[in-house]
């Protein structure tokens, strides 16, 4: 039976379909965003960029802040302590071209709290909504978005912080906030809370709320929109290995038995995917970026261990191809 999904809002963005790629360090460059927008994903965020290197001119920057005309409407994710040199780096954003603008109070990495940044702002609501307050006014013609956990102890301790941000995000002007359900000190461990989801949209009816965490597959996405009331579902570690998982929600979401690609169908896509991290990475880094992705891919094969093994293996594109032609033949 179809489901009817509303048009996800992101302040003047709507988006055809409520299941976009989620941030994700080391996965969402510019190729994987290609790949899964090919897969049917509507919106995709970039891998968290500290805000001081895109300060900087250099390599790195032109290289983060390369886009393409198929990988729109697009958001880039930044991270930072400082609402000053945040707001900076949201204009930088806004100059390359990116659609979007989101805030990342949310990660967990040691190194990133020591610094005070990412997940650790979920502990310094003050300083977190200065900061969307300082992004807000320096780039007031772009949509906005938050990206929160639920907390940053594991324990119900500490939830006060998020409301505090997450109504003072609102209040600022944030078009949406992307809530991890899960705290900080939890890092990636343990279910996510969709309970807390369902309390959030609750809290906010008329605000775009969107869910992450235990988006593992279609059915996941689209039972979390249903269970909760989240307006959109981010997919995370359900579409790495899986870009398919856009294609299977709309499929879903339509009534329609979900895509289930072919061995022809991962071929070409592994093949095309490689391509373009080549291009993009240049040929000797784009082998060690592509060996994760491969494990991840390895996921859908039928021997799933088998071409993990192979794909670990991987030393240079000819090896890449090697597996396609070991393991994706029908
Ligand atoms: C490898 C990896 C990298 C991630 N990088 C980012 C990031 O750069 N920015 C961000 O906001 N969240 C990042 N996340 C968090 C995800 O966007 C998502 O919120 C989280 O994985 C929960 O969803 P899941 O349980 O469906 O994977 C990352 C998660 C993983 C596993």
């Amino acid at each position: 039976m179809a489901i009817a999904l509303p048009a996800l809002r992101l302040g003047s963005l709507d988006l055809d379909f409520p299941v976009v790629l989620a941030a994700l360090a080391g996965y969402s460059d510019l190729p994987y965003r290609l790949v899964c927008r090919s897969c049917g994903a509507p919106f995709a965020t970039s891998e968290v960029m500290l805000d001081r290197f895109l300060l900087s001119e250099g390599r790195r920057r032109r290289r983060l802040g390369r886009l393409d005309p198929a990988d729109h409407p697009v958001g880039g994710q930044i991270m930072g302590d400082d609402p000053a040199v945040m707001a900076e780096a949201a204009v930088v954003l806004k100059e390359m071209g990116f659609d979007a603008v989101d805030l990342n109070f949310a990660c967990p990495v040691r190194k990133v709290l020591s610094r005070r940044r990412g997940g650790f702002l979920m502990s310094m609501p003050e300083r977190a909504v200065e900061i969307v307050r300082a992004v807000r006014r320096a780039v007031p013609d772009r949509p906005l978005m938050i990206k929160l956990r639920r907390s940053f102890s594991a324990g119900d301790s500490g939830r006060e912080g998020f409301w505090a941000i997450a109504r003072g995000a609102f209040e600022a002007g944030a078009d949406a906030i992307c809530v991890h359900a899960r705290s900080v000190e939890q890092k990636y461990s343990g279910p996510a809370d969709w309970t807390f989801l369902a309390e959030v949209k609750r809290a906010f009816p008329g605000r775009t709320v969107i869910g992450s965490g235990d988006v593992v597959d279609a059915p996941a996405a689209l039972r979390m929109m249903a269970e909760t009331g989240v307006d959109g579902a981010a997919a995370a570690r359900g579409a790495v290995g899986n870009p398919w998982i856009f294609r299977q929600a709309r499929d879903l979401a339509a009534g329609r038995p979900p895509f289930r690609p072919s061995l022809g169908d991962q071929r070409e896509l592994l093949f095309r995917h490689f391509e373009m991290a080549r291009e993009f990475y240049g040929p000797r880094r784009a082998v060690g970026v592509m060996r994760h992705f491969g494990i991840g891919y390895a996921k859908l094969h039928a021997h799933p261990k088998r071409v993990r093994m192979a794909f670990v293996e991987v030393k240079s594109a000819e090896d890449w191809r090697g597996v396609l032609d070991a393991h994706y033949i029908t």
